[in-house]
């Protein structure tokens, strides 16, 4: 170790700009930075208290405190004479970056057509929730800022109840409701809690959104695939070793078929038979353009069927919030799934989110959304039809994308692909969300494009990129 003394000028601390009671707070930060930073390194003596304190103008306790908090955390040590010192095992720390997957994809795209992303800068309600969270801090009750019950807020189950009754047709009680941080947290707590009670597999519509294959396998359940054809996903496959069937009945991810009513009927049939449950992913259901929303398959029996909602396609998905409406015996055991795992998710915004749904904010957010939505969907159908028979558009009567599909014998997803990727163009294709990965059928070939995530001004341009890399791929066949 190397000793040697420092003075106050080694911390960068100017307190003339610190509030007196942030003064202690201010010294530990600089410490603390100072140390990891490695201007003040491992066997580095500070200043004697009295010293410091007289060179920063601080009272003499403030500085005894600071160094008693940093020796508690282990970057300072005494010396036998009685003077502190830096510890040895400090210094800086290298920060390596997390690596990002998709970070290299980001980079380099100018235009994105993905699903499942939102125009950030043009939908979030920033003002009503700012004038939201305003008014819940006048208002909630001090218990907000308790621990409180796993299953979340009362405050936004109730709101909840009743919205979900009138948009979607849910029928539950506040009791049966579980706040959760989005659907995948949601499937989570639900595979945890089924493996627990003995399911070993679970059927997945295929094709499906590859992540929540993976959620449900990391719980190590086994994923059975239910292929999905124009009624919806074939439900004629379970069977009775199967402990639950993840599906999406309002607008299948991603093909966008409507899940049919002899499909849901018989659904219904096999979670009766079996003690099966149904667990349905209603990610997009308030978007709807033909008709009445398609009502919620939970309606048809509430004690077989899991409803899961999400606020990521309507307000926004980095809000991180969604519910989880339960049989009734299911709820104490997810909401102590909950309870052990910690993450429920914060109060205030599960209050904010009350409020916006309770003041009719929620309604008329999304009535300016679907109007917006609904242009760029016939924007974006008007000019793949221009393509000719090489490409047509399905799954376009609701939800934030739809599915180009390529003709057979007209270009392939690699071929679409690669000219996507040398016009700097984010697209997702039908083959990774098939079970059997990009070895699909070779028949079922498609773009999945999704109109929510570029802004209304530069959506005409996307769509004209998109229709030149269609026709760019047609070419090289
Ligand atoms: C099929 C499907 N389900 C659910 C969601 C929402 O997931 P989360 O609530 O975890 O954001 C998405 C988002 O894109 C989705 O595509």
């Amino acid at each position: 170790l190397t000793s040697s003394r420092t003075s106050s000028r080694d911390l960068h601390l100017d307190l003339d700009v610190v509030a007196p009671r942030r003064r202690r707070a201010a010294l530990e930060d600089a410490l603390r930075d100072a140390i990891r930073g490695g201007r003040l390194g491992p066997g580095t003596v500070l200043p004697s208290s009295r010293g410091l304190a007289h060179d920063l103008g601080l009272g003499r306790g403030t500085v005894v405190e600071a160094y008693s908090q940093l020796l508690a955390e282990g970057y300072l040590v005494t010396r036998p004479g009685g003077s502190t010192m830096v510890a040895a095992a400090t210094g800086p720390v290298p920060v390596a970056r997390a690596s990002s997957r998709s970070s290299a994809v980001v980079s380099r795209t100018r235009v994105d057509l993905r699903p499942g992303l939102l125009d950030l800068a043009g939908t979030f309600p920033r003002a009503a929730w700012f004038r939201a969270v305003r008014s819940v801090l006048a208002s909630a009750p001090d218990s907000a800022f308790d621990y409180g019950d796993p299953r979340g807020r009362p405050e936004l189950r109730e709101a909840l109840t009743a919205y979900l009754a009138r948009a979607r047709g849910v029928v539950t009680t506040p009791d049966r409701i579980v706040i959760c941080a989005g659907f995948a947290h949601g499937l989570s707590l639900l595979c945890e809690t089924l493996r627990a009670a003995g399911v070993s597999a679970v059927a997945m519509e295929d094709p499906c959104l590859p992540a929540h294959r993976a959620v449900v396998r990391r719980h190590g359940l086994a994923v059975v695939a239910m292929p999905v054809d124009g009624d919806g996903a074939q439900v004629g496959v379970l069977g009775a070793g199967v402990g639950a069937a993840v599906v999406t009945p309002a607008h299948q991810y991603p093909t966008g078929v409507t899940l049919q009513p002899r499909r849901r009927t018989e659904l219904v049939a096999w979670a009766r038979a079996t003690g099966g449950v149904v667990i349905e992913d209603d990610y997009d259901g308030e978007f709807r353009y033909d008709r009445q929303p398609v009502g919620a398959l939970q309606g048809l029996d509430p004690d077989h069927v899991v409803y899961v909602g999400t606020a990521s396609k309507t307000i926004a998905p980095g809000v991180r919030l969604g519910w989880l409406v339960l049989p009734p015996a299911l709820v104490d055991a997810v909401a102590d799934m909950q309870r052990v795992g910690g993450a429920v998710p914060p109060a205030l915004d599960q209050l904010v989110l009350a409020e916006l749904i309770r003041s009719g904010q929620v309604d008329r957010h999304l009535r300016r959304l679907r109007l917006g939505y609904r242009r760029r969907r016939d924007m974006l159908i008007a000019a793949l039809d221009q393509l000719g028979p090489d490409v047509t558009t399905t799954g376009i009567a609701a939800g934030l994308h739809l599915v180009a599909r390529l003709s057979e014998g007209a270009a392939t997803e690699d071929d679409v692909r690669a000219a996507a990727e040398g016009r700097g163009v984010a697209l997702a294709f039908l083959g990774p969300h098939y079970h059997g990965g990009v070895d699909h059928d070779l028949r079922d070939q498609g773009v999945v494009v999704g109109y929510a995530r570029q802004s209304a001004a530069r959506f005409p341009r996307a769509v004209r990129e998109l229709t030149a890399i269609l026709r760019d791929a047609s070419s090289l066949r």
